[in-house]
């Protein structure tokens, strides 16, 4: 699921070590009509949050998303509890767009809202 083919692209975060702390992936949103819009995802070692690791790995991906001619990125289900990552996103210029009112239903807190998030390049 992680590894998408190209022209989508997977990139690794490493330290000076050569150790993985992260990964994101990133792709067109839709096919056809809709591939002008790219998304992402992110993922981070939990031991190594924090630490701009996620940033960085955002940051990357914008960078490639822009290079590549999409006109936008956005992100299609970020759980509104996972407030550290839309944090993250606001800071980077995304937007809420919206939220599927109880769209995730999360182990712990239940049924909670999804964001949608859109940036234009
Ligand atoms: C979301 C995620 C990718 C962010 O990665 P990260 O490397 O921790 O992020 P950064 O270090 O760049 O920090 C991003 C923001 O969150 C804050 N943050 C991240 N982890 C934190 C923690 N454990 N405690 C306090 N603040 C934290 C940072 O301070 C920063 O906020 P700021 O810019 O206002 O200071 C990471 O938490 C993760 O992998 N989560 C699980 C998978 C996931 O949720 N992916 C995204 C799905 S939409």
């Amino acid at each position: 699921m992680w590894l998408v083919p190209p022209p989508g692209r997977v990139v690794v975060a490493v330290d000076d070590t050569g150790a993985v702390l992260g990964t994101a992936n990133m792709y067109a949103n839709r096919p056809g009509n809709g591939s002008h819009v790219a998304s992402a995802s992110y993922m981070v070692d939990p031991a190594h949050h924090g630490r701009g690791v996620g940033r960085a790995l955002c940051e990357d991906s914008l960078t490639w998303a822009r290079a590549a001619g999409f006109r936008a990125m956005v992100f299609n289900a970020v759980v509104e509890t996972n407030v550290h990552a839309v944090r993250l996103y606001e800071s980077l210029g995304f937007s809420i767009l919206g939220t599927v009112p109880e769209g995730f239903h999360h182990p712990e807190k239940g049924y909670v809202g999804l964001h949608m998030l859109h940036r234009p390049l």
